[in-house]
């Protein structure tokens, strides 16, 4: 099955991002054709800083890796080495409706939160529809936060498919429930722009700042506290033994424990699921020829997919180029 998912190179990915999305790219790798991509051109809406860009865009490639991405399996690659995408874009702009866009979450979020608005940052699903559909793409891990981007993809689709014929394959999101959506330090949805994200490469002092910092409420130590209300809890269930989140989950029910307790075994369980991936990132980052040799294979192995479809493409809407 043809596998895609990007995630924009932003900033430092957080726990959210590894359960929500990045873990299950590395479990489909088995036995399908994923493409996995770095969205720089996503990015490129907020960063707009050549140098930045470019150390996030390499930095994301480097967690991917560390993370257990084998190139050997999957295509990695960041968007900008497949320029096609930015053309089909443009002729999925034309089979979109405005209200489409005007609906879309993601952008209100993001004027909600004082992001002043580029047009990029409007057409954003266009983008990424243009990413999924340029593929083929069947299946897109993601977290839940992209499901409505996922429907705007298959709405473009059906347009595009009904006005010029059946190029495009429907999309079917990949979202897991239970990590679609993970919390951050203050209890909302983890993320990179609400300053409440526990990074996957943060260690030391930094790591457990963070997680001794997660909010709770105030009940005492001996009252019964309920678990799934409580976040030390539900971060601790994404990477504690079934039978270990249980005892947890009596322990919170009888009273008589703190959260701080329940903050160190979390911590304890971070260092030793992470620890690992950070030793590799490590390595990783002492051979930048490896990671960009690794980018530029899986550049071409998309690209050549994609001047394929967009051959398709331009012959149905009318647009074959004449050399
Ligand atoms: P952020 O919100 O931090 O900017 P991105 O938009 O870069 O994160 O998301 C990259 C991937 O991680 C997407 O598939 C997204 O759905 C997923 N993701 C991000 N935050 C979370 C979260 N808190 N819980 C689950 N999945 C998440
Ligand atoms: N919008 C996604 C995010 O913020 C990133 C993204 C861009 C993406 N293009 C995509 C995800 C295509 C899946 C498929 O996380």
């Amino acid at each position: 099955m043809r596998i895609l998912s990007g995630i924009q190179p932003s900033g430092r990915p957080h726990l959210g991002n590894y359960f929500g999305a990045l873990r299950q790219y590395i479990t489909l790798q088995d036995g399908n054709q994923p493409f996995y991509f770095i969205a720089s051109y996503h990015a490129l809406t907020a960063v707009q800083e050549a140098a930045r860009l470019r150390e996030y865009t390499t930095g994301v490639a480097l967690d991917f890796l560390a993370l257990g991405l084998d190139p050997a399996k999957s295509a990695l690659f960041a968007q900008q080495d497949v320029p096609e995408v930015t053309e089909l874009t443009w002729i999925l702009s034309c089979v979109t409706p405005m209200g489409l866009l005007e609906r879309a979450v993601s952008y209100k979020d993001k004027i909600a939160q004082g992001l002043s608005p580029n047009h990029g940052l409007f057409a954003y699903p266009v983008l990424q529809a243009a990413d999924i559909l340029i593929y083929l793409s069947e299946l897109v891990p993601v977290g839940q936060d992209q499901k409505q981007h996922l429907e705007i993809t298959r709405d473009i689709a059906a347009k595009f498919n009904q006005q010029f014929g059946e190029v495009f394959v429907m999309p079917e999101p990949y979202i897991l429930d239970s990590t679609a959506v993970v919390p951050g330090i203050d209890g909302g949805k983890m993320s990179k722009s609400y300053d409440n994200d526990i990074g996957i490469f943060d260690e030391g002092n930094v790591l457990k700042k963070k997680v001794m910092s997660i909010v709770t409420d105030s009940a005492p130590v001996e009252a019964p506290k309920d678990p799934s209300q409580s976040t030390p809890f539900l971060l601790l269930s994404l990477l504690a033994s079934e039978d270990e989140t249980k005892e947890w989950e009596a322990r919170y029910k009888a009273g008589g424990m703190g959260y701080g307790d329940v903050k160190k075994r979390l911590l304890e369980l971070i260092n030793d699921y992470f620890g690992p991936f950070r030793e590799r990132r490590r390595e990783l980052e002492k051979d930048p020829d490896y990671v960009m040799d690794v980018l530029k294979d899986g550049g071409m192995r998309a690209r050549a997919v994609a001047q394929q479809v967009m051959d398709k493409v331009r012959e149905a809407t009318g647009l074959p180029t004449t050399y």
